[in-house]
């Protein structure tokens, strides 16, 4: 990657990653067909449909506009040949480890190499709770797990997890009784409302900073047709890139803007960048919008408590480019970042430093003065989609050329990353 002078142009996003699994595999498990426009292009959301294939769901896909039509099987899945290959994706595993415990049958659940060093003790010991057998390495994938004869819970999350909290919704559905789930701070809701669509009743209420929600055993789930709205977490590279030319001038039609998902643009827009929203409309119950994004001098954020965990896959782009704001990001209460695809905070910590910025890391995040000056390295991706795109942003204002080792991971929520970006700079 080279320093540019300017970015400028319109980028329509892939569908969002977590809808697309939600969707997927919601799909799989209604009545009747489904046909999910602009699904995710990501390999993540891939290992989902393949596993989705595996349990016996049939779909196909349709090149044009990324159409995956699915005819749902029903809350009866089949018994897998083999085991079901999560790849990297930690959505994968843990979602539909809520689906597969509802099943009469054994599943094996394995992973690559990232994330079999991920924790999966989160949704064992509440699926456990509700009834199904888990046996896994330490915590630790591959699990092996025998559903079937689920029992209703009353759970509070000890993490705030997204991931987990659709787990259990997912596997409540075929409980027997009331499951209630309290998280301890908002995460997304696109369990709850990928639910909704599909024709079940969830209640959720809030609770202080957190909330409640509540699923019904026994409902049946109707197929939908439905567009997924353009991935938030794919466009805050681009948003972000934006940020660090004060002529940049960025377009993106059909976005996510999910009030539990788009804490970023407030961020941004609080650090100086100036964005307005067209067309905003509801999908499905997702907000999708229209951005006009105006390139200004970037000043400085301070990102901690339920922030942390709202921006929680945003967290390493904007750690990339403090350096280059006014006064700086100090990013605190993200030590959940030290779980996900890789060691985020020390991956972070480890690029800025090759490129030559001072940053004091925390057991639970970073802080980063601004007005730094960068040079081009070699840095790595450790294997990580958003390490490998948020220091293809922070390249471009660096002095010299940058090499980021593993950046083909990006292909793991958004293959066509780096031609896009190219796209829109101009040296
Ligand atoms: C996701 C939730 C987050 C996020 C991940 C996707 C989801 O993980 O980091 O990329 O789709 O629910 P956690 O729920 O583990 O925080």
């Amino acid at each position: 990657m080279r320093r540019a002078r300017n970015l400028r142009g319109s980028v329509e996003l892939p569908g969002d990653k977590s809808i697309s699994h939600r969707y997927a595999m919601l799909a799989g498990i209604a009545e009747g067909a489904s046909r999910l426009e602009n699904y995710s292009t990501g390999a993540d959301c891939a290992s989902t449909l393949a596993c989705m294939r595996a349990l016996g769901v049939q779909w196909e896909r349709k090149d044009k506009d990324n159409v995956i039509e699915v005819q749902g099987r029903g809350m009866a899945l089949a018994a897998p040949a083999s085991a079901l290959d999560c790849g990297n994706s930690g959505s994968t595993m843990r979602m539909l480890s809520g689906i597969v415990a509802g099943q009469r049958f054994t599943s094996e659940m394995m992973g690559d190499e990232s994330l079999s060093r991920r924790p999966m003790e989160r949704v064992i010991k509440p699926l456990t709770a509700m009834g199904a057998r888990i046996e896994s390495e330490q915590g630790k994938p591959p699990l092996e797990i025998t559903g079937g004869d689920l029992k209703a819970i009353d759970y509070t999350m000890p993490v705030a997890s997204a991931q987990v909290k659709s787990c259990l919704l997912f596997a409540g559905l075929f409980a027997d009784g009331e499951t209630r789930i309290e998280e301890p701070l908002r995460t997304r809701d696109h369990g709850e409302v990928a639910l909704r669509s599909f024709g079940a009743q969830v209640e959720r209420k809030s609770r202080g900073p957190g909330s409640e929600v509540r699923i019904r055993g026994g409902q049946r789930l109707r197929g939908v047709e439905t567009r997924i709205p353009g991935d938030l977490s794919s466009a805050a590279f681009f948003l972000c890139a934006a940020g660090l030319f004060p002529g940049s001038e960025l377009a993106i039609p059909n976005l996510l803007m999910n009030p539990t998902r788009a804490r970023l643009l407030d961020v941004l827009m609080a650090m100086g960048l100036r964005i307005s929203v067209t067309q905003l409309e509801e999908v499905h119950g997702e907000l999708v919008g229209s951005l006009q994004v105006e390139g200004g001098g970037l000043k400085g954020a301070t990102i901690a408590g339920g922030d942390a965990a709202a921006l929680i896959d945003e967290i390493p782009v904007l750690a990339a480019i403090a350096p280059y704001t006014e006064k700086g990001i100090e990013v605190r209460d993200a030590k959940e970042l030290r779980v996900k695809e890789s060691d985020r905070i020390s991956a972070v910590a480890t690029n800025l430093r090759l490129m030559g910025a001072e940053v004091e890391e925390f057991e639970d995040g970073l802080r980063i003065a601004g007005g730094q000056t960068l040079h081009g390295a070699e840095l790595d991706s450790f294997g990580d989609h958003r390490i490998a795109m948020a220091f293809a942003v922070a390249a471009l204002r660096a002095e010299g050329e940058t090499v980021i080792r593993g950046a083909d991971a990006a292909a793991i929520s958004y293959p066509a990353f780096f031609p896009t970006l190219e796209g829109l700079l101009e040296r």
